[in-house]
């Protein structure tokens, strides 16, 4: 049981604070509420005050917050700050350093885990600002319980309500009771297709949806690992406690992978990572004629192969492929298994109407240097618990 500092600042989701607040006591913890000025134009502290059976805090100067500096008390005692929802405006103060009221000043108060649920207009949650606001907490170490998709208060419907409360709380437990029989782990995941610039409009990318990477991540993440996901372009939100780096091409990919390669323990590349690139990204957009338009590929780094390399002579952190193959996946995964040098391949076969790409279901065989194991079609969250299991017993091994 922890304490939980519970921040609402001002939009609609405000009201559904509350039931954040009632899922973190259901699951033993103690929580106080802060409320911003603007949550207080949604709800009323007293529903927090009678929820939390504590004085919710609303402003740094009121009467009896300073007797013993309570920003600063509070900040060592509380075992997470949890802002839900978190407006553009806080997470912009965040990422600033701008401490004008009792929250922002506790964010830099505290040296708890910082635990982020943003809340907004679809156009204001993907403006640059907040996107670079976002990506300075996230380097920080900020965890973020992505928006959803849906209908918002301000009659769009698009990326931006808040993420369902129980989304929220399971987030916030999993940081503050880490268990399981990954913890102390720390599993790198990529996911996702990978999109390589033709023009300023158009793109190579291929189908992959990164449902298999994703569920990986959370799986990993249930288990008690710090998992970071480097995922390419993909719809899916970040799974609960788990640090999501997007990126665009293999450039990227690359260049994240190996910025998180040497605390990982197991790196898994579900990530179908383009081979080739277009030799030069055109500035503008291409104008059509009627003569035919020739592109010149060039070859993109192999990550994985580039991951078996750097560990020559040493077995950590464990290397998990996959090979999406039309035909017989297998043959070729061992193939894989031998040039990139790595523990295992999850040879998928892309053609089968039944499995494969951006489907809720898998069919895979896992290839190591000792064997080959054929699953069942599953749903990819039950493939992704397998493929955990084999790979926590090679961990032992190492
Ligand atoms: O060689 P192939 O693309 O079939 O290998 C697939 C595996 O290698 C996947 O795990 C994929 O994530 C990884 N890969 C990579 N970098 C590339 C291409 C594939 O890491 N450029």
């Amino acid at each position: 049981m922890a304490l939980v500092a519970l921040g609402v600042t001002g939009g609609i989701g405000a009201y559904k604070a509350v039931e954040i607040a009632r899922g973190l006591q259901k699951r033993g913890h103690d929580v106080v509420a802060i409320m911003s000025h603007g949550a207080l134009k949604f709800v009323g502290e007293v529903t927090f005050e009678a929820i939390t059976k504590r004085r919710v805090i609303t402003d740094q100067y009121a009467p009896g917050a300073n007797a013993d500096i309570e920003h600063i008390s509070l900040a060592t005692d509380i075992g997470l700050l949890l802002v839900a929802p978190a407006t553009a405006n806080v997470i912009g103060k965040f990422a600033h350093g701008i401490a004008d009221d009792f929250l922002t000043s506790l964010y830099l108060a505290t040296r708890a885990p910082v635990l982020m649920a943003p809340a907004m207009n679809t156009n204001m949650l993907e403006h640059d600002a907040v996107s670079r606001n976002l990506a300075t907490l996230t380097a920080r170490g900020v965890r973020f319980v992505d928006p959803g998709q849906g209908y918002l208060a301000c009659g769009w419907v698009g990326k931006g309500r808040l993420a369902e409360p129980d989304d929220v709380v399971e987030a916030a437990h999993h940081m503050l009771q880490p268990s399981g029989s990954l913890l102390g782990r720390m599993v790198l995941v990529t996911a996702g297709p990978t999109y390589e610039d033709i023009d300023a409009v158009r793109y190579i990318g291929n189908r992959s949806s990164g449902k298999m990477g994703y569920a990986i991540a959370a799986e990993a993440a249930r288990r008690g690992a710090r998992v970071v996901l480097v995922s390419g372009p993909s719809s899916l939100p970040a799974p609960p406690g788990v640090e999501l780096i997007r990126v665009r091409g293999a450039h990227n990919m690359h260049a994240e992978v190996m910025r998180h390669a040497a605390e990982a323990h197991m790196i898994i590349m579900a990530a179908a990572v383009a081979d080739y690139r277009p030799a030069a990204r055109a500035s503008g957009k291409i104008e059509k004629s009627d003569a035919p338009l020739e592109l010149a590929l060039v070859r993109t780094p192999d990550i994985l192969a580039d991951l078996g390399r750097a560990r020559t002579g040493r077995s950590s952190p464990l290397l998990i492929g996959f090979a999406a193959e039309v035909g017989d996946p297998v043959a070729r995964a061992r193939v894989k298994l031998r040039l990139k040098q790595v523990d295992m391949i999850v040879a998928n076969d892309v053609s089968r109407p039944d499995a494969g790409f951006d489907l809720d279901i898998n069919a895979v065989t896992l290839v190591t240097r000792d064997g080959e194991e054929a699953l069942p079609v599953a749903a990819k969250t039950a493939v992704a618990a397998v493929i955990l299991d084999r790979t926590e017993r090679l961990l032992a091994a190492v």
